[in-house]
């Protein structure tokens, strides 16, 4: 890539208002605008709540990245968007501005597909080159993808019902801690005994890719019902337990496919992991040592650039303008959009949208 291009990127698909200014592979601003505390009191995030305040915010996170970038509109060279998947509500206020822009200043637009900004992430961060294997793990998908190229994508696998991390979320919410549930749950398992509860490894006796986590979170509540109608409650090591329990299970499954993934990828250059839930130290590990029997190269991006921002879009976008040209402002708000789409579509609909 041109290391002097410079794009514009916002990224408004789920609860985080993101813009950023890239330039080749150097991040020059990158304004994040989360909504967690205006979710907060409904346990989930609500999509009106958060189309309105996409629409309040997205153009201020605009003007934040290019003060902290430097730079006047007039000198960036193009306009990258998420224009799918996602909440829609949230999608279509970054698509009309990104279009607006577009319009005003006559700089090309394109629509990048959110999952694909997550996929082409450890070519931002590290460099990497095609192909490679990447597991995308947050809270709204689960798949793993071998990426050929900036718009070619084979998925291997993904979840059928519940993603990782609206598990983690889940999970947090019936042992009474802080959303979003990831890190509280990662904190309190730092100090359990995940030998104490046996929870299931979903879908390992099946073959293939594909991956189940929706049983997880009954089996938590099963063995939390348990500990109550025998103690009259949880105690704080009841919870750091069930925590490390629930945790590694994720940890297992999530290694253990990985594992019959890189099985049916030759060629690849490496394996790398992104989305939310690849902040866990404890399946960042896990990924690590297996790569390490592999002998193949693991790529973990900075956790800023695992959890959703706009640089991977402006990136994603740079790479798909290079090969497939500039979007028209006919472009639409796509709330499904599956990168493969090839592979039969995945199940379900999580609560962060749909699941492409
Ligand atoms: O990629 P992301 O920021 O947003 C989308 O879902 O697209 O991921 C957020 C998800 C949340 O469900 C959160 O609980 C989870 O990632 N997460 C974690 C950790 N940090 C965030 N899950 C496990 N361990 C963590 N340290
Ligand atoms: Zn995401």
């Amino acid at each position: 890539m041109d290391r002097d291009f410079t794009v514009l990127g916002l990224e408004s698909s789920c609860d985080d208002t993101a813009a950023a200014v890239l330039r080749g592979r150097t991040i020059l601003s990158s304004v994040v605008a989360d909504q967690t505390a205006l979710h907060e009191a409904y346990g989930g995030v609500v999509p009106e709540i958060a189309a309105r305040a996409h629409a309040e915010k997205l153009d201020l996170c605009v003007e934040q990245a290019l003060t902290d970038a430097g730079l006047h509109l007039s000198e960036i060279d193009a306009i990258a968007v998420t224009a799918g998947p996602g909440l829609i509500g949230g999608v279509l206020s970054g698509v009309m501005l990104a279009k607006g822009l577009s319009a005003a200043t006559g700089k090309p637009l394109v629509g990048v597909n959110h999952l694909a900004g997550h996929a082409l992430t450890p070519r931002l961060s590290d460099g990497m080159e095609f192909p490679y294997l990447i597991l995308l793990v947050s809270g709204g998908h689960c798949q793993f993808l071998r990426v050929d190229g900036p718009v070619s994508f084979h998925r291997l696998g993904s979840t059928i019902d519940d993603a990782p991390g609206e598990a983690f979320d889940k999970t947090a919410r019936l042992l009474g801690l802080a959303q979003p549930g990831g890190p509280s749950v990662e904190q309190r398992a730092r100090d359990g005994d995940e030998a104490r509860f046996a929870f299931p490894r979903p879908l390992l006796d099946r073959s293939g890719c594909d991956l189940s986590f929706s049983g997880l979170k009954t089996a938590l509540l099963r063995q939390r019902d348990q500990l109550v109608a025998e103690q009259g409650g949880l105690h704080a090591q009841d919870v750091n337990d069930l925590a490390a329990g629930f945790q590694a299970a994720i940890r297992d499954v999530l290694a253990e496919k990985s594992r019959r993934a890189i099985a049916l990828c030759s060629g690849i250059t490496g394996f790398s992991v992104a989305g939310g839930v690849a902040s866990n130290a404890s399946l960042r590990a896990a990924l690590e040592t297996l790569c390490g029997e592999y002998d193949l190269p693991f790529v973990a991006p900075p956790l800023s650039l695992c959890t959703d921002n706009a640089a991977m879009i402006a990136f994603a976008g740079a790479e798909k303008l290079a090969c497939d040209g500039a979007d028209d402002l006919t472009l639409t708000a796509r709330p499904r959009w599956p990168l493969d789409q090839a592979s039969p579509a995945a199940l379900g609909s999580g609560k962060k949208g749909a699941k492409a």
